[in-house]
C-alpha cells in the first residue's frame, strides 16, 4: 500500500504567531478528528521549522517538511540551508522542484537533481514537484515534458533511493489561479508518470510511488481528486495555511 500524503506548503507566508496558532489548530484537529491514515506534512518557511516540531511534537501521522535545500554539503554558501541542518532539525520531507523555485529561482533539471541526491543521503525525503505550462498543455505536449523533468532529475537515482522519493503533479497553470486541473486530467498525468517510473525501475516501485496533486486543490475539490486510483494525495498550498480547510483535504480520503 502505497503512503497518502497531504503536505502543506506555507510559501512566503505567516508570521510567528500566526504560524504557531495554525499548528496549534492543525495538530488538535488531526488528534480530535483521528486522522492517522493519512500522513500530514507542514512545510513552513525555514524560520519555523523548529517551533513548529515542538508543537508538533510526536504525534504520528504529522511531520515537518521544508521549501528547499541546497544542493551543497556544507561550507561557504551564504544564506542557503543544507539537507545535513534540516535533518538535525527533525525535518523529514522536503519540497524541491516547486515551479516557483523553477521559475524565480531558475533551477533546472540539473540543479534538482543534486539537491534530491543531498535530501536522500540526508534521510530527507523529497516531495518532487514536476508539471508543465500553460502554453505546453496547450500545444498538447504535457506529458512527454513532465516525464522529462522526471528522468533528467531523478532516473540516475539507484532503484532504493528512487523509492523513497515522492512525486508532486503540479500543472503551473493551476497553482494558485483557483483554475484546478480535473480528476480526470490529473488520473491522466499520474497513470502517464507511474507507468514512466515503471520503465525504469518496474511495476514495483512505480506502484509503491506516492503521487501527490498540487494547484488550487480545496475541500470542494479533494474528494474527486483523492477518488481517482493513482492520486495518493496533494500539495497544497493556499488551503493549507487556513486550518479547517487543510484539515477537511485531508479528510477527503
Ligand atoms: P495552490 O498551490 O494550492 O495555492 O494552488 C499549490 C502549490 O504551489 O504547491
Amino acid at each position: 500500500m502505497r503512503k497518502k500524503i497531504v503536505a502543506g506548503n506555507w510559501k512566503m507566508n505567516m508570521t510567528l504567531d500566526e504560524g504557531q496558532k495554525l499548528t496549534s489548530e492543525i495538530v488538535n484537529m488531526y488528534k480530535d478528528e483521528a486522522l492517522e491514515g493519512v500522513i500530514a506534512v507542514l512545510n513552513p518557511p525555514f524560520p519555523h521549522i523548529f517551533p513548529v516540531k515542538k508543537l508538533i511534537g510526536s504525534i504520528p501521522g504529522i511531520a515537518v517538511g521544508a521549501q528547499n535545500c541546497s544542493d551543497k554539503e556544507a561550507g561557504a554558501y551564504t544564506g542557503e540551508v543544507s539537507a545535513k541542518i534540516l535533518a538535525s532539525f527533525g525535518v523529514q520531507y522536503v519540497i524541491l522542484g516547486h515551479s516557483e523555485r523553477r521559475e524565480y529561482f531558475k533551477e533546472t533539471n540539473e540543479l534538482l537533481s543534486e539537491k534530491v541526491k543531498q535530501a536522500l543521503a540526508n534521510g530527507l525525503i523529497p516531495i518532487f514537484c514536476c508539471g508543465e505550462s500553460l502554453e505546453i498543455r496547450t500545444a498538447g505536449t504535457h506529458e512527454s515534458n513532465v516525464k522529462f523533468q522526471l528522468t533528467q532529475s531523478l532516473f540516475d537515482l539507484s532503484p532504493e533511493d528512487f523509492s523513497k522519493v515522492v512525486i508532486a503533479y503540479e500543472p503551473i497553470w493551476a497553482i494558485g489561479t483557483g483554475k484546478t486541473a480535473t480528476a480526470d486530467q490529473a488520473q491522466e498525468m499520474h497513470a502517464a508518470l507511474r507507468r514512466h517510473i515503471a520503465t525504469k525501475y518496474g511495476k514495483e516501485i512505480a506502484n509503491e510511488t506516492s503521487i501527490l496533486y498540487g494547484g488550487s486543490a480545496n475541500p470542494g475539490n479533494a474528494k474527486e481528486l483523492f477518488s481517482k486510483p493513482d492520486v495518493d494525495g496533494g500539495l497544497i498550498g493556499g488551503a493549507s495555511i487556513k486550518s479547517r480547510d487543510f484539515l477537511d483535504i485531508i479528510k477527503s480520503f
